[in-house]
């Protein structure tokens, strides 16, 4: 069972493969797999996903390592790990808590249509892979069909992380992580024997930086902290479980390279296969409910099934290790700075964030309010996405480099000086000085674009809620 409050010894993780499994279980996960791929196809390619390796290399690593370090130094979960240290920066904690329910606001609806297809798969959508497309369309505009599956997928999370935390993440991700890779890497097998399969490669790796402006940049940014699950709290809280005689930057370089090279494996599984099949690269979010089918289809026979069955039951369980971690960050803070019981706190927050899945899910059926034109579901994507995280990390990064000391900083990531880290110094400048001013400058080139491309309103709502969460914060 996990802890309760922090007074008590708090539950570490049970190995430490299962540590690495369960941060990158909660790293690999829709954001991998879903939203890579549509966001590359439109950001324009190649381009893009340059410019998201840079960002995960310079800033992702940087940053997971920060999180990591204050939670074990503060065993405390988002919020209680910075009003620990400085009661002015709750805020920071508070706003990653609320990304995360903002996150929860949209997430399970994916994970609900990722669920729904194992069932369509095993109920012959295969058999007629000219309607796969259409079938997608009509699924996620349906009323009732993806919240009957949202509303199932959430359940699951609740059950989950109802048993605390090294109960029931860490099996699930140790063995079905694995399974998801082999069959993403022959899925990629089968889509590049395709003919046309190269121009899906080029498209995915061939950098066209005319593509480029401030919002492919901010985009790229967005998705390096979407896909490590950064900027929020969750690696804070995670942290907090790890013990004190594991290594953290070895850690953060196994768990940044799992989830990087997931998505440019999804990547490499759909795009060659989409050039083939001569569908847009800009296709959008339902990219991998049409693309993969397609491909399995094309397989055909027991073969192609079974694989679509496997695809998609990874998928779920990857985007189920995601989601509990999200989860994970509301609750612990119920559990931590408010004395709630899980089992309150799980339910309670679950019910928020079922009711903003059902808004956010019907929004895509064009059904409810919309702000500026656009619909719920692309506003809670677009604030966590592209403002929420982004500005999370930079305030962690601040928060290490100017307010925690350089020397416990050390301590902590070398563990009292027993694991050697040479590039310390090179990490403790770019977190110090380096990250948060080009997280300042994406963010501003970004919300730029934003202006131009009719997004930029709720990039300043992003903006106010942030100023909001600073002023009101302090009562939380
Ligand atoms: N990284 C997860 C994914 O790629 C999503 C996530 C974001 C999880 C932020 C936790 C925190 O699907």
């Amino acid at each position: 069972m996990a802890t309760s409050t922090s007074a008590q010894p708090r539950d570490t993780w049970g190995s430490k493969l299962g540590f690495v499994m369960a941060a990158a279980g909660s790293a690999v996960g829709l954001g991998n797999i879903w939203k890579f791929p549509y966001t590359a196809g439109e950001s324009g390619g190649g381009a893009f996903v340059f410019i998201y390796l840079l960002f995960v290399i310079f800033i992702g690593f940087s940053v997971m390592l920060t999180e990591f370090a204050i939670g074990r130094k503060t065993g405390l979960s988002a919020v209680g790990s910075f009003k620990s240290t400085d009661k002015r920066w709750t805020f920071t904690g508070v706003l990653g808590v609320l990304s995360g329910l903002l996150i929860m606001g949209f997430y399970p609806v994916v994970g609900g249509w990722a669920l729904a297809y194992i069932f369509k798969v095993g109920g012959g959508l295969l058999s007629t892979p000219e309607a796969i497309g259409d079938s997608f369309g009509g699924f996620i505009s349906h009323p009732m069909q993806p919240l009957t599956w949202m509303g199932i997928y959430l359940l699951l999370n609740v059950v989950i992380v109802m048993k605390g935390i090294s109960g029931g993440i860490e099996k699930a991700g140790k063995i079905l992580m694995p399974l998801l890779f082999v069959i993403l890497i022959i899925v990629s097998v089968k889509g590049l024997m395709l003919p046309g399969a190269m121009a899906g490669l080029e498209f995915l790796f061939m950098p066209d930086f005319s593509k480029v402006d401030g919002n492919v940049v901010l985009a790229a940014l967005g998705q390096a902290f979407f896909s490590l699950s950064l900027g929020m709290g969750c690696m804070i809280t995670y942290g907090s479980y790890i013990k004190k005689k594991e290594n953290l930057v070895q850690t953060t370089g196994m768990v940044t390279a799992m989830d990087t090279g997931v998505a440019l494996l999804a990547g490499i599984a759909m795009f060659p296969a989409m050039f083939a099949f001569g569908m847009e690269p800009a296709a959008g979010p339902g990219l991998v409910f049409v693309v993969v089918p397609q491909l399995f289809a094309e397989m055909g026979g027991a073969v192609g099934l079974v694989l679509a069955l496997l695809f998609f039951i990874g998928l779920t369980v990857a985007a189920l290790t995601s989601s509990v971690s999200l989860l994970e960050v509301v609750v612990s803070y119920l559990i931590d700075e408010k004395g709630l019981k899980r089992s309150t706190a799980v339910i309670g927050s679950s019910v928020v964030m079922g009711l903003l899945c059902i808004i956010a899910s019907l929004s895509l059926g064009g059904v409810g309010p919309t702000l500026f034109g656009t619909g719920v579901f692309d506003i809670f994507d677009l604030l966590t996405d592209k403002i929420f995280l982004a500005v999370g990390g930079m305030l962690v990064c601040i928060f290490a480099g100017w307010r925690l000391s350089r020397s416990d900083l050390e301590k902590e990531i070398t563990n009292d000086g027993e694991i050697s880290f040479p590039l310390f110094g090179l990490w403790y400048t770019l977190v110090k000085y380096i990250i948060p001013v080009a997280i300042a400058v994406v963010a501003v080139m970004g919300i730029k674009s934003g202006f131009d491309s009719g997004k930029g309103a709720i990039m300043l709502l992003g903006i106010g809620i942030i100023v909001l969460t600073g002023i009101f914060s302090k009562k939380l």
